[in-house]
């Protein structure tokens, strides 16, 4: 199995960033120009690589253009775009891009989530004979006050534009909500000149609305880096009705259907006015030179038609060889993912695009071994398509789970084409046939992000476990309980007296505002108690406004014994036989999974009857080094009704080797076993 080290890290660096083209400029309330962003190191956490490709440098000249720092695979990062793109700018990335595909955060008002539900038939996960699903775990808020949504986005393109190609392109998914501001912010990115095309997708047949009308299509934006972008030309079939009345000839000895094309031009053409076997030119001329219309003479294409002075040239058409309609901006013919259903579209992930979408886009923008970034990947959609299409890929995300379905998605993706005989040829093939660019991928993370996420997580419970409202417009008060505005001070500190002091700012700067205020913590330093008695000594009685109450999610008579993370257990053994390695895992519990379905159901504890269910992968690595985790073998059930087997045989390296077995539970959540045999 590969074992490829760490390389592409570097200490923290800053990187420069050209100024946007500037104009028309759209304005909003704490606009900031991007001129440099720190880009920080990547901690490379895990290599996919069955053929050990990466053990061996690539010498096609298409790698010649890969930092040297990575390997020569996808890559797939683990964190916030805007450091992922700093840091992919910081090593060697910059101008290498050669599409971009985006589907970010729509600011629709709505919180996605990801479903989740226990492997296994109806059955072996049972609560009283029935089926259940797991609490619906957050995936991201995709809720923003509009003037961080801007400052979000403009920042993103920005450093998105650095990474382009002079002849990359960009496509901006987006949908009727925000489209003007996004392609206003486009403009100002990369400039009105390079603006290409605004297609309109329409995702599902109709939208009920009783008060207006339905919204059924998607908008998707295209901006090129410079004047010359990579363009495929695309066909799409011809309508039946265009069939039929377009090509309504049929040639009586073959059957084939024609039409019979103009041969009139449509502009004056003084150049192209001569007379063929008789026949007057037209007053604006015929489109095709002499010579060419005697090729089409020769090969029995040319037809005339019309008697008299109406007698004109006609071009015979053959259905059969017509390579469809070129594609327009108006796409309506590749369907929405619907339902949660199961296959290779199953939709796990609520906002998943189908694949002919990318599959597009791709094709018309991108060449087999080009390169092709998506920093909103949510379950991989874009690196999936690239990588059935012979592409090189990056994508990134900041979700975990989103992360990990990506690195499952892709990993499915690879066996099967190994399955099929595949080789690594950057996409070329034989015939019909596309070989890939690569059969590997390597996992890497960008600052630590589990524990903003799990701060995210823990923020959610503590409300839902309080009763906070939550608002979501409000720069810095989360929520309110009762008349209180409410503040959760991060839970990574104490309550001090400098969050304190920041509170007291805040209310400085809002004088109207005469509400209390309730502070969520976990832990209180004791000058922070005296500050808060110190400031509610000075506000007494009916009439007092801001005073300050503080939860403490672990003392508090109330609200306390908030905080209690039990982490999953796994039971295992590991031994060599017979030559080979055998693992046996013979038990796994994640009590967080068994408290959720509990909350969810309430007296009722679930039972569940085989550990399996509760797991969605495990992961064996046979010569781990205690840092990056090489996959020699993964089992990923496709289907939600399969389990995981939990027994495995694998060839056993020589010596001592530690092995490394990672079990990821429907949650998320990670344990990793070593055992040195
Ligand atoms: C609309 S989804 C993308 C869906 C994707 N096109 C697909 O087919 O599955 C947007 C994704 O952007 C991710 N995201 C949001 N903010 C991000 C950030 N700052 N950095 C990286 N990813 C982010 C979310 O976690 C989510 O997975």
């Amino acid at each position: 199995m590969a074992t490829t080290k760490p390389r592409a890290s570097s200490t923290p660096a800053t990187v420069k960033v050209t100024a946007a083209k500037g104009r028309p400029m759209l304005t909003w309330v704490g606009k900031r120009p991007l001129t440099q962003v720190t880009a920080f190191p990547a901690q490379h956490v895990e290599t996919f690589d069955p053929t050990g490709e990466l053990e061996k440098p690539r010498t096609e000249e298409v790698w010649s253009d890969w930092p040297p720092g990575y390997p020569q695979g996808g890559l797939l990062f683990h964190g916030d775009n805007k450091e992922v793109l700093a840091h992919l700018l910081a090593n060697g990335f910059r101008g290498k891009v050669n599409l971009i595909y985006i589907d970010p955060p729509f600011d629709s008002g709505a919180d996605y989530v990801r479903r989740v539900s226990l492997r296994g038939a109806t059955g072996t996960a049972k609560l009283d004979g029935e089926g259940y699903t797991l609490g619906e775990q957050i995936q991201y808020t995709d809720i923003w006050a509009n003037d961080n949504y801007l400052q979000f986005m403009y920042e993103r393109l920005l450093l998105l534009k650095e990474l382009l190609a002079e002849t990359g392109t960009i496509y901006l998914h987006c949908d009727s909500n925000r489209n003007y501001l996004l392609r206003a912010l486009l403009d100002e990115a990369f400039g009105t000149t390079n603006f290409l095309s605004e297609i309109a997708w329409r995702r599902s047949d109709s939208h009920n609305d009783a008060r207006r009308f339905g919204v059924v299509h998607d908008t998707i934006l295209v901006y090129s880096k410079g004047d010359n972008p990579a363009f495929n030309r695309l066909f799409v079939p011809l309508s039946k009705k265009t069939r039929e009345t377009w090509y309504r000839h049929r040639e009586p000895q073959s059957g084939r259907r024609y039409n019979l094309g103009n041969l009139v031009s449509p502009h004056p053409r003084p150049n192209l006015m001569y007379e063929w076997n008789g026949i007057q030119p037209p007053a604006m001329g015929w489109r095709i030179s002499k010579q060419r219309m005697e090729a089409l003479d020769q090969a029995g294409l040319l037809m005339v038609v019309g008697k008299g002075s109406n007698q004109t040239l006609k071009v015979k058409q053959y259905l059969d060889e017509s390579k469809g309609r070129l594609l327009t901006t108006w796409w309506d013919d590749i369907s929405q993912i619907r339902g949660y259903g199961t296959g290779a579209e199953a939709p796990d992930f609520p906002t998943r695009k189908p694949e002919g979408l990318l599959r597009r886009i791709i094709e018309a923008s991108s060449d087999p071994g080009d390169t092709v970034l998506d920093c909103f990947i949510g379950s991989g959609t874009t690196a999936a398509v690239a990588q059935k299409l012979g592409r090189r890929w990056i994508g990134c995300d900041i979700n975990k789970g989103a992360a990990q379905t990506t690195g499952k998605r892709l990993q499915q993706v690879i066996e099967e084409q190994i399955a099929a005989g595949a080789q690594t040829s950057l996409g070329t093939g034989e015939g019909d046939r596309l070989d890939p660019s690569q059969l590997s991928f390597t996992t890497w993370r960008v600052n630590d992000y589990d524990l903003a996420i799990q701060h995210n997580e823990a923020v959610n419970l503590a409300c839902e476990h309080i009763g906070v409202q939550r608002m979501r417009t409000d720069p810095y008060f989360d929520g309110t309980l009762g008349a209180n505005l409410v503040k959760i001070v991060p839970f990574d500190h104490p309550l001090s007296p400098v969050d304190l002091e920041d509170l007291k700012r805040e209310l400085d700067s809002r004088p109207e505002e005469d509400r209390s205020v309730t502070l969520v913590c976990l832990g209180i330093e004791m000058a922070a108690r005296t500050w808060v008695e110190d400031w509610n000594r000075l506000r007494r009685g009916k009439n007092a406004v801001n005073r300050v109450e503080v939860i403490e999610l672990r003392s508090d008579p109330k609200y306390g014994k908030f905080l209690r993370h039990e982490p999953a257990r796994a039971r295992l053994a590991v031994a060599r036989r017979d030559g080979k390695l055998v693992v046996d895992i013979e038990d796994f519990v994640s009590p967080t999974i068994v408290e959720r379905l509990a909350q969810q159901t309430g007296v009722v504890r679930p039972k569940i009857e085989d550990w399996r269910a509760m797991v969605d992968s495990v992961m064996i690595d046979t010569s781990y080094d205690g840092q990056v985790f090489n996959v020699a073998l993964s089992d990923v059930p496709e289907r939600k009704q399969d389990l995981v087997s939990g027994r495995y045989e694998l060839p056993a390296p020589r010596g001592k080797t530690t092995v490394a077995v990672k079990i990821t539970d429907m949650l998320g959540e990670e344990v990793i076993e070593t055992f040195g045999v």
